[in-house]
């Protein structure tokens, strides 16, 4: 795989703080909110600026009302020190929603972007990425990018605001005080570098094994029937025992450098207050500052390591925001394997001719190959059978058809055209899969057969009649309209199947592909998917990879798949007579039973 498939994996990648590429392209993500944005930055200036006259306001108080026992002057000031701070907090309330407005749906964006993403992927890239690491991908990963916004930039740019609000309102008070009080604050720089390499460590840590606990649930549950068939509920619940614990272990690091790194600020920021009380009670007796001065530079001190204290805690949120930045990124640039060219052959619609020209296929690269150099032609309306052993390769050609993936060597052609020549639209749109297993979503009955396309319910009704579907449908308690719970959990095994002809008909396809399931059924079952079959096929090229003795005889060609290579091609009546592989495929599963 590519490096950047690769990096998918990756939880590890640790993002630098600011690296211009990656801001570039974040505030991309802001640009459609721009005046929100500057409206939140207004008014964390605002504020920044104003909580600043709270302590002034507090020595004016006391030094030209109280101490000379001005009362009525004293309650003017009190009036304007409640009003002051009642607006303050519309004004941060103002703040976070409008911050909290833009982080949201930047997230949003951001999730539909990788969403839709993800969804033109090719299968091989799915064959690569475990879909827990994608869900985390888009959640988590966007989660943290996404407070980037909503804590990080915005705080920080509160916090700088903040600390240079304090400093111009100390400096203005008494400049030699104000000296005294940010006395310790290269020593609060030096302690927050050294937590900030360790607090990285465990919070990658963490950020690896969330994404380990995601996949094992996502695995797991998907897969819940075969545990419990399996009796293995034990085992597993203990599997998980052991990345949860993992997680919850790594959790607790965090927990516990952030009980240390925070006592020790506390005590940098009491001896701060410490040195201020000292220097200041000096300047005070000595009659240099008044008692107010004194008391507001207090508040100063004491306000001023919060700013400090958040500045180092954003830090981490910024470094872990970055790094999610950049693996979403990267997942965001993986080109689809599957690339069209710059000028495709335009169809409106296909005949349905498939021509496989020496086509040699292999999953990965370095894996042994799959198909061998398989030769056929297909013609317009003709129905093929493919037929073969387990793992011989059926399943592998019909996937090449539609391009889910391409050829190593050689050349499939539709209608005469290379189909990687092909907009890959055009190749899809006429052309129906039912595969083997088949996948129901959460959704009515309708939505599993329209798959969210526009078609008239007659239509819908059409389809399903013709496949023997619509009789099953309507004994549903709501029809049509009868919600399929996860899976189609609740659907037998046949009726899924009729289901699935029934998406496939609907769309009335050129090309049908069929990859039968082997899973038996009851004979009145079997006898309406046998009648659907024949429906389906009337008309249109098929290619089915076939189980049904059925389903083979009445294909006017029996591909017979061997090891990845064709080995014999012919009708029923034909390979019977040349006495090969077909012959022996046909005494030993069909004789018996037919
Ligand atoms: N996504 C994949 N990645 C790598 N190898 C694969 C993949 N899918 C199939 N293979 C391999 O390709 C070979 C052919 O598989 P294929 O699914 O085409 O067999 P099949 O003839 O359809 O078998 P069956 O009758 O069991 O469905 C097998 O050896 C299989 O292991
Ligand atoms: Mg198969």
């Amino acid at each position: 795989m590519s490096k950047k498939m690769r990096s998918i994996h990756d939880e590890e990648t640790l993002g630098v703080v600011f690296e211009p590429r990656l801001v570039n392209r974040l505030l991309k993500y802001l640009r459609p909110y721009r005046v929100k944005v500057v409206l939140s930055v207004i008014l964390l200036l605002i504020i920044a600026g104003a909580e600043q006259l709270g302590p002034y306001l507090t020595k004016i108080a006391l030094d030209n009302y109280i101490v000379p026992g001005d009362f009525d002057g004293l309650i003017a000031i009190v009036a304007m020190f409640l009003g002051l701070y009642v607006t303050l907090a519309f004004a941060r309330v103002g703040q976070a929603v409008v911050t909290g407005w833009v982080g949201e749906k930047v997230m949003f964006d951001i999730r539909r972007e990788v969403f839709s993403h993800l969804q033109r992927q090719t299968l091989s890239f799915f064959d690569h990425n475990p879909v827990g690491r994608l869900v985390t991908r888009n959640t988590n990963d966007v989660q943290t990018l996404s407070e980037i916004f909503s804590s990080g930039v915005v705080v920080v740019f509160g916090d700088l605001f903040m600390l240079i609000g304090i400093i111009v309102a100390m400096l203005l008070l008494n400049w030699q005080l104000a000296i005294v009080a940010v006395a310790v604050v290269p020593l609060v720089v030096w302690v927050t570098f050294s937590f900030r390499g360790r607090l990285r460590d465990v919070f990658r840590e963490v950020r690896v094994q969330t994404a380990a606990v995601n996949s094992y649930l996502q695995e797991h549950l998907s897969g819940v029937r075969i545990v419990q068939l399996f009796n293995h509920e034990k085992a597993t619940a203990k599997g998980f025992s052991g990345v949860n614990d993992h997680l919850r272990q790594d959790h607790l690091h965090t927990v516990n450098l952030f009980s240390v790194f925070f006592p020790i600020l506390e005590v940098l920021g009491a001896v701060a207050v410490a040195l201020v009380i000292l220097r200041g009670g000096n300047l005070t007796l000595d009659g240099a500052i008044t008692i107010g001065t004194l008391v507001a530079f207090l508040q100063y001190a004491e306000r001023f390591f919060r700013p400090i204290r958040d500045l180092a805690e954003k830090w981490n949120i910024f470094q872990a925001g970055m790094a999610s930045a950049e693996r979403v990124f990267d997942l965001l640039d993986t080109e689809p394997a599957i690339e069209e060219i710059d000028n495709p052959v335009k169809i409106e619609e296909l005949d349905g001719r498939i021509e496989f020209d020496n086509v040699r296929f292999r999953y990965n690269p370095g894996d042994d190959e799959v198909l061998k150099g398989v030769d056929f032609t297909i013609e317009p309306g003709e129905t093929a059978a493919i037929v073969g052993a387990t793992g011989a390769g059926k399943t592998t050609i019909i996937n090449l058809i539609g391009r889910f993936y391409d050829v190593s060597d050689g050349t499939i052609r539709m209608d005469g055209h290379d189909v990687r020549d092909l907009r890959r639209d055009d190749l899809l749109r006429d052309i129906a899969y039912v595969s083997q297993d088949i996948f129901l979503f959460s959704g009515t009955i309708r939505d599993n057969i329209t798959l969210g396309d526009e078609f008239t319910d007659e239509h819908v009704q059409h389809a399903a009649k013709q496949v023997h579907a619509d009789s099953f449908i309507q004994r549903l308690p709501k029809g049509y309209d009868e919600e399929v719970t996860e899976r189609g959990g609740t659907l037998s095994t046949g009726q899924r199947q009729l289901l699935s002809f029934a998406r496939a008909m609907v769309r009335n396809p050129k090309v049908l592909v069929l990859d039968e399931a082997t899973s038996s059924v009851d004979p009145e079952t079997e006898a309406y998917i046998q009648d659907a079959l024949e429906v389906m096929m009337k008309g249109r090229t098929s290619i089915i990879v076939a189980h049904r003795l059925s389903t083979v005889q009445r294909a006017d060609k029996i591909l017979v798949m061997h090891k990845g290579t064709l080995r014999e091609m012919g009708t029923h009546a034909e390979l019977l007579a040349q006495k090969g592989i077909y012959w022996r495929l046909f005494e030993l599963q069909y004789r018996r039973v037919a």
